[in-house]
């Protein structure tokens, strides 16, 4: 839109028509009817909620660090993007009631199917070359058939789902080009020609097309069988010590003695560390039924925040130069304990027990001061956001932990008893051979010292304490061998 006007006296009328939402042509066009619309909006809406759960569903079991970390974000941007779906259709003389019911059984087994695959080179694909691709593709179609004026607040929606979208898609087939081979597509075809004639029974992703009747559902395939979500968590070869809890990173921060910039490198292996909160949250998430929507969305942009704050340790890391993946053994013992020892609820009471800020002495501002003392400003620009999203996090916590407690103190004493109950399997994961706890600290410390050309200051050098016995905020614990 142009408002600039060439002189103060250009009269009014030629301002762009209609504040610059469409011309009078355009708009003198007739659009949908609302019930027509409600219907794809509806579609749209289940389709992100699916899409939702598929992503959640992989978090923890997903290997490959880069796909756990998108699976964070489209999970997160699906449920901003259903959040303005949800709230659409309920303006539209249409209660939000029945939203989570079926559109159509041929979409329902469209979206079972992609959740259960076993494989995840047809997740990729069902995902990112058909249902993604095709939610865009229903997006620019309403946006162009719908009137602009009259449903200005549906086109609105659609407009700024279609900006994540049109990323999604695009970083999607970046992804399939590089993980799913020619080979490997012929061997999916016969499964991913089956979707397609899910959706084309569902009269498309949008129901535009000719839809079957409503009882026809297309043959199952692999969701035959309900599926089972598992939470154990699984990193690749980027991980290769994740039983190894041999630095005691707390302890470390909390030490006045240690150097300033020595504990920003321990900060940045504490920020990778959090790829286990995705990790457990994910779990919270898929097993906990029945919460109102905005649970689901709020504990998921929480657990995209953490996903970020793991993106933010590696960043750092490279910012220094720092091959972080022989150096730094970022261990999964946390997520495996809690997703495997605890109910959703009490892993709850563990997150919020840890964020709502007991750790005055390590904690967030304390890591922003860190980061600033040492002249780091990239550090110092991650901790302060890091602390931002943690406040926001402790929100998060009030809103849909504690409000199910009696009390705040209730709520703090549940999650430090029930973080107290988790068995740590120190010397049992020792004598399995699954780890040796080594001490990587000094290796790091002085690969990092010696990029930099400085001596490495003695005390830092020679720290060497570990998690046996001792919880992150360092309470005394009983291992379970
Ligand atoms: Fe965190
Ligand atoms: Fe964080
Ligand atoms: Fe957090």
């Amino acid at each position: 839109m142009n408002f600039e006007s060439p002189a103060a006296s250009v009269p009014d009328h030629e301002l762009p028509p209609l504040v610059g939402i469409a011309s009078f042509e355009d708009a003198t066009e007739s659009g949908l009817p609302v019930e027509d619309c409600v219907r794809r909006l509806k579609r749209f809406h289940y389709s992100l909620w699916r899409i939702h759960q598929i992503c959640i569903a992989h978090i923890a079991c997903e290997p490959l660090y880069e796909l756990k970390m998108a699976f964070s974000m489209h999970a997160h941007l699906a449920a901003e993007m259903d959040t303005l779906f949800r709230s659409r259709v309920g303006e539209m003389r249409e209660p939000p009631l029945g939203l989570e019911k079926s559109q159509h059984p041929a979409l329902d087994v469209f979206f079972d199917e992609i959740l259960a695959t076993p494989m995840v080179e047809e997740r990729l694909l069902g995902l990112y070359q058909i249902a993604f691709p095709a939610l865009r593709e229903g997006l620019k179609r309403y946006i162009a058939e719908t009137h602009p004026l009259a449903d200005y607040p549906s086109r609105r929606i659609c407009r700024i789902a279609l900006l994540d979208l049109v990323d999604i898609c695009a970083w999607g087939e970046k992804a399939l080009a590089s993980l799913v081979t020619e080979r490997q597509r012929a061997e999916c075809g016969h499964w991913l020609a089956f979707l397609e004639v899910c959706l084309a029974s569902a009269g498309g992703l949008d129901g535009t097309g000719k839809t079957t009747a409503n009882d026809e559902a297309p043959l199952r395939h692999y969701s035959s069988k309900p599926f089972v979500f598992d939470g154990t968590p699984r990193r690749d070869e980027r991980f290769p010590d994740p039983y190894n809890m041999g630095v005691n990173a707390e302890i470390f921060l909390y030490d006045e003695e240690m150097p300033a910039n020595a504990k920003v490198l321990m900060m940045f292996y504490k920020r990778l560390r959090e790829i286990d909160v995705p990790e457990m949250m994910c779990s919270i998430i898929a097993e906990t039924k029945g919460k109102p929507w905005s649970y689901y969305r709020d504990m998921t942009r929480q657990l995209w925040d953490e996903a970020r704050h793991a993106m933010m340790g590696e960043v750092g890391f490279v910012s220094e130069g720092i091959d972080w993946q022989k150096l730094v053994m970022v261990n999964s013992t946390w997520s495996r304990s809690l997703n495997t020892q605890l109910t959703p609820k009490e892993r709850h009471a563990v997150l919020y027990f840890i964020e709502q800020g007991l750790m005055p002495k390590t904690g967030k501002r304390h890591e922003w001061v860190v980061s600033k003392d040492a002249g780091n400003p990239l550090a110092t620009t991650f901790q302060d956001f890091d602390w931002a999203d943690e406040v926001l996090h402790a929100r998060v916590g009030r809103d849909w932990y504690v409000s199910d407690m009696p009390g705040v103190r209730e709520a703090i004493d549940y999650g430090d008893a029930c973080w107290s109950k988790v068995l740590v399997g120190w010397g049992e994961w020792k004598e399995q051979g699954l780890t040796e706890h080594r001490n990587w600290w000094p290796d790091l410390y002085q690969a990092w010292c010696a990029k930099r050309g400085t001596t490495p200051d003695p005390r830092a050098l020679a720290f060497c304490e570990t998690y046996e016995g001792k919880r992150a905020d360092l309470k005394t614990i009983t291992p379970s061998a």
